[in-house]
């Protein structure tokens, strides 16, 4: 676990500027109709003009730009002709580079007219990174973000993901340590001032097991029910963290 410089975090906060201006234009344009990849396309476009590059593209042979996953896929779908459409839910992950940092954040949208139990599941993943963030500070556990976590979603009924977790982050996407979504406080690697980390629910309408498809990537859920995926990249600081993705 590696805690970040003054000059390492301007780096870490301009990458992420790049990933939040890319995610404010997918949302912008995903609309009934739209395949994935276009929707990739535009978060590709938005990186480069930025001259930062997407991370993903390359990551472990992974093909884009995004991971845009649609309903029942929780997270790494990859961007193909399919369109998105009335009713549908969509996440959008994004990672990129930035003079040799990275930033990496996802949200969940709704496309058009969603049920209001698709609704809540959206807003209870954002919610559930602001119930873990509250205990992202110098001094605590990573254990004690992620016990938060999983008790905001589990007492609203839905599932947390238990097969992919946060991490640490800097000059490479995945740093330590790993930032679990579910957990006991008290437990885990201490939180120093200067870490900078991606807290990230993944969180599901039914059970939280998950599969991955015979592409290797598209993580859903087993059940069939839709999921959804909230993240910031964070520094932990001696007061209040700072949100560098929002
Ligand atoms: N952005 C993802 C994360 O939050 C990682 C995606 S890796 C990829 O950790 F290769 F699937 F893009
Ligand atoms: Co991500
Ligand atoms: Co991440």
């Amino acid at each position: 676990m590696i805690v970040k410089s003054d000059k390492e975090r301007e780096g870490m906060r301009k990458a992420s500027l790049v990933v939040k201006a890319a995610l404010e234009k997918a949302e912008q344009f995903i609309r009934p109709g739209v395949t994935t990849l276009e929707i990739d396309a535009i978060v590709e476009d938005v990186i480069r003009s930025m001259g930062a590059t997407p991370s993903s593209k390359g990551f472990q042979g992974y093909p884009n730009a995004s991971c845009i996953s649609v309903n029942d896929v929780v997270v790494h779908g990859i961007p193909s002709l399919l369109t998105v459409k009335d009713g549908d839910i969509v996440s959008v992950d994004i990672t990129a580079l930035l003079n040799g940092y990275q930033g990496d954040a996802a949200r969940t949208f709704a496309v058009g007219n969603v049920s209001d139990a698709d609704k809540r599941l959206i807003e209870v993943a954002k919610a559930a990174f602001f119930a873990g963030i509250e205990h992202a500070k110098a001094g605590g556990k990573v254990g004690d973000i992620s016990a938060a976590v999983q008790l905001y979603t589990e007492l609203n009924g839905f599932g947390v993901v238990r097969a992919l977790t946060g991490h640490g982050i800097g000059h490479k996407m995945h740093e330590a340590p790993e930032v679990p979504n579910f957990g006991r406080r008290g437990t885990g690697s201490p939180l120093k001032s200067g870490l900078c980390i991606c807290i990230e629910p993944m969180i599901t309408a039914g059970d939280w097991r998950v599969k991955v498809d015979r592409d290797g990537w598209t993580t859903r859920t087993v059940d069939g029910k839709k999921a959804a995926h909230y993240e910031n990249t964070v520094i932990i600081t001696d007061g209040e963290p700072e949100i560098l993705t929002l």
